[in-house]
């Protein structure tokens, strides 16, 4: 099968199933620099192509990045435009190192404020690695946790709406069937770089029980060693999920 995943040599023990990322830093790296945000922004786009080629190294099938926020829309109409552009200037060239190293890509957030461009984009890049299972990359874009869960209530009750649900029948089980992320686990681990300590809306409902690392690493500075790093000390960590180890 294309893109089945291979045996690897170093492979973290314990390591999380499903990370994700607060990419967070880039506005201040570049203003250390003297340079214009968007200089940051760069620096930390060219850095996401080796943190997913480490995924498989370290034994991560599910990485998911946050790109961009609901939120993020507040920032000047310069640093906006210029980050929908390099959205889509990432996606044209890293569509075949994607494909070729067998990375699945799906978009996660609201497309609907997106301009037709970059969507007809999204949809290429989801198209073209649709086949592969190496490694999930879910990038969030236009994602808010409280968005995302009203959008699934929405549809929810359409459904309910349409006799297609019975109320009585909505459990926990059932809401996350209506989220963007309905066919990801929950992340096991959730790393946020630049030394904020909150999530920012990100993957409100999915996290419930996330391990977290709040790591003061700016996201242009963070390497494969730190990202494996954060990897091998969740290894070591005790999940309880509300219960009581024996
Ligand atoms: C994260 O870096 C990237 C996005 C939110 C798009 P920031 O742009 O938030 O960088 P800081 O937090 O201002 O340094
Ligand atoms: C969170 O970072 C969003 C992304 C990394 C895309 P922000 O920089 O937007 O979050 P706040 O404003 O510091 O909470
Ligand atoms: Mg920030």
């Amino acid at each position: 099968m294309a893109g089945a995943p291979q045996p690897q040599m170093n492979m973290v023990p314990g390591c999380p199933r499903h990370v994700a990322i607060i990419m967070d830093g880039n506005g201040r790296w570049a203003t250390q620099r003297g340079r214009p945000r968007l200089f940051g922004h760069h620096a930390g786009a060219r850095r996401v192509r080796e943190i997913v080629e480490s995924c498989p190294e370290i034994g991560v099938d599910y990485l998911t990045i946050f790109a961009f926020s609901t939120e993020n829309w507040k920032r000047t109409q310069v640093e906006v435009a210029g980050l929908m552009n390099l959205f889509r200037r990432y996606i044209i060239k890293e569509t075949k190192v994607l494909r070729e190293s067998g990375v699945r890509v799906r978009f996660i957030g609201d497309r609907v404020r997106l301009d037709d461009k970059l969507i007809h984009l999204m949809n290429e890049l989801e198209a073209a690695t649709e086949h592969n299972n190496q490694v999930h990359l879910t990038i969030a874009l236009n994602y808010g946790g409280r968005d995302e869960v009203a959008r699934a209530t929405k549809r929810l009750a359409a459904d309910v709406a349409a006799g297609r649900l019975r109320p009585e029948d909505v459990d926990e089980e059932t809401l996350p069937r209506y989220l963007d992320t309905h066919v990801l686990p929950d992340p096991d681990l959730v790393i946020r770089t630049s030394g904020e300590a909150r999530i920012s809306n990100f993957l409100l409902w999915q996290s419930a029980y996330s391990e977290y690392e709040f790591i003061d690493t700016l996201w242009p500075d963070f390497t494969r060693e730190e990202f494996t790093r954060l990897c091998t000390a969740y290894g070591g960590r005790e999940r309880r999920f509300g219960g009581v180890l024996r």
